[in-house]
């Protein structure tokens, strides 16, 4: 992408930032410190989208800079990566209560933020933490534990993506297993993040276009060109 193409989206992304310090579109903004956007690289090939901040990032207004946030340090680390390479936010860019789990209402609320950080950041590779962002971004109800580890390909908005489901680093800090299983799934993204992205994924109208072309090529000839004869008799 051109530099000047970049600067603009830049540009634009911190506006966003303004915009989303000061939203109140769900109860959170009562409750939370601060709001946590995001951080990292404006203009990241990958991507990591977390559930929402936990205590030490509200604090902070920074995304996962407790425990989890140093284990997913370590594992960039191990794929030769840092937090400068990549961009980093949550569903939710407000902690919510002790950190109980996003609300419906509140992730409708929050998602037309991440929505345009995808559009502006124009990644490559976003990996899903955890279920609540991959049940989001993947548009598909099936549990991290099924989906972990294999990419698919994915339009998110006008941006067409390779999307990593990998277990959230909280889980991998209570279960070793899940750590490992992490680990493994960390090593595949320097491969996909030199795979070729493919084309948009056609819109629903095309889907069904095509379809009515197909099924109109299959409808059986005219009888008159079936080779059939008249009546013997
Ligand atoms: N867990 C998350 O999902 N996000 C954070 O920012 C921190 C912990």
């Amino acid at each position: 992408m051109s530099g000047a193409d970049a600067a603009a989206r830049r540009e634009e992304l911190v506006a966003l930032y303004k915009e989303v310090s000061k939203c109140t579109k769900c109860p959170l903004h009562e409750t939370r410190t601060k709001t946590v956007f995001g951080a990292g690289n404006a203009d990241a090939d990958l991507m990591f989208v977390g559930e929402a901040p936990g205590a030490e990032e509200d604090r902070q207004g920074l995304p996962f800079v407790g425990r989890a946030g140093q284990l997913l340090n370590e594992l960039l680390v191990e794929i030769g990566l840092s937090r400068e390479d990549t961009f980093i936010c949550n569903v939710l860019k407000s902690r919510p209560p002790n950190n109980r789990d996003p609300l419906p209402t509140e992730i409708a609320a929050c998602e037309p933020w991440l929505w345009e950080q995808v559009r502006l950041i124009e990644p490559r590779v976003v990996c899903t933490l955890g279920n609540f962002a991959t049940k989001l971004l993947t548009g598909n109800p099936t549990g991290i534990t099924r989906v972990r580890g294999t990419p698919q390909v994915q339009q998110l908005g006008s941006r067409t993506v390779y999307l990593l489901p990998i277990f959230h680093p909280a889980a991998a800090l209570r279960t070793p297993a899940v750590k490992e299983q992490l680990r493994a799934d960390f090593a595949t993204i320097p491969a996909l993040l030199e795979r070729e992205l493919p084309g948009p994924l056609p819109s629903a109208a095309e889907i069904a276009e095509e379809e009515a072309r197909e099924e109109a090529a299959e409808q059986p000839p005219p009888a008159d060109q079936l080779g059939f004869f008249g009546d013997a008799g």
